[in-house]
């Protein structure tokens, strides 16, 4: 990849207790690229995530962006600079309809003293605008008044997605977006990282599925026990070499 990254992650680690999660982590994401961050359970995967997202900072290394040294102490750095996240465990909140959702932390009050001194939201403006947000990204839901408790896994997943675009981030986080997903969902969610790439942001994917990976990955980078375990160039690498990297068998004879 030419070009200077947009994030890079330079000897990164990170510590509970008596575990160490990150040893040492090198990564780095161009605009345009989709990473897949690849590793067995335990691997640091969330953790590194966690890192980057200024939920659970490093105990020591340096993060870039765009060629600058940064601290993410806070999630809000993060999202200043422009990282959006969207968790393993999804934090969408069921008895809220999808506007609602995609603008919970951020509502729009209404205009003028009802929004100023009453705090009343311009439910309106929000379902206008998730519906716009929805439709650029080709997403079908049929109302945005549906709680998403009603919603399917794949729906919910990808208003977790647009919720995290809302605010135009240059790099996004996904962590294991696919894996409560049935293959036509999932599909859906693999043609909105390739849009993601499209718009020229940085995608940062974590999948246990290598058939994700080789659909819209542009390199892998593993971690095993919280270290570096190799890095790919998915399109001209085997599936078998990503897996050794993965599992620490070897396959080859
Ligand atoms: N908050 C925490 N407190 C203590 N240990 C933690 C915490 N978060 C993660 N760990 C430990 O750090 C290691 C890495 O966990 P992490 O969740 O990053 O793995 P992962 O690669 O995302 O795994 P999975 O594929 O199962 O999601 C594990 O041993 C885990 O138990
Ligand atoms: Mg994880």
């Amino acid at each position: 990849m030419t070009g200077s990254p947009l994030l890079a992650l330079r000897g990164i680690s990170k510590r509970f207790g008596a575990v160490q999660a990150l040893k040492d982590v090198e990564l780095e994401v161009h605009p345009g690229e989709v990473v897949a961050l690849l590793g067995d359970n335990g691997a640091g995967k969330s953790t590194l995530v966690r890192v980057i997202a200024g939920v659970a900072p490093a105990d020591t290394g340096a993060i870039e962006w765009e060629g600058r040294p940064v601290q993410i102490r806070t999630p809000q750095v993060a999202q200043h600079l422009g990282i959006a996240t969207v968790y393993q465990n999804l934090a969408l909140c069921d008895g809220l309809d999808v506007a609602e959702n995609l603008f919970l932390g951020r509502e729009r009050r209404s205009p003028g003293a009802l929004g100023r001194l009453f705090r009343h939201m311009d439910k309106s403006s929000m379902r206008v605008e998730a519906r716009r947000q929805l439709d650029a990204l080709g997403i079908r839901v049929p109302d945005m008044r549906t709680p998403v408790a009603t919603l399917s896994a794949g729906q919910r997943q990808t208003v977790a997605i647009s919720r995290a675009l809302l605010g135009k981030p240059k790099a996004v986080l996904l962590d294991e977006p696919t894996a409560a997903l049935g293959k036509q969902q999932a599909g859906h969610v693999l043609d909105l990282v390739d849009k993601l790439r499209e718009q020229g942001i940085g995608v940062i994917l974590i999948s246990h599925n290598l058939g994700d990976v080789k659909a819209v990955a542009d390199r892998a980078a593993v971690l095993r026990l919280g270290y570096n375990n190799g890095f790919f160039d998915v399109p001209t690498t085997s599936q078998d070499r990503i897996v050794s990297s993965i599992t620490g068998i070897s396959s080859s004879p």
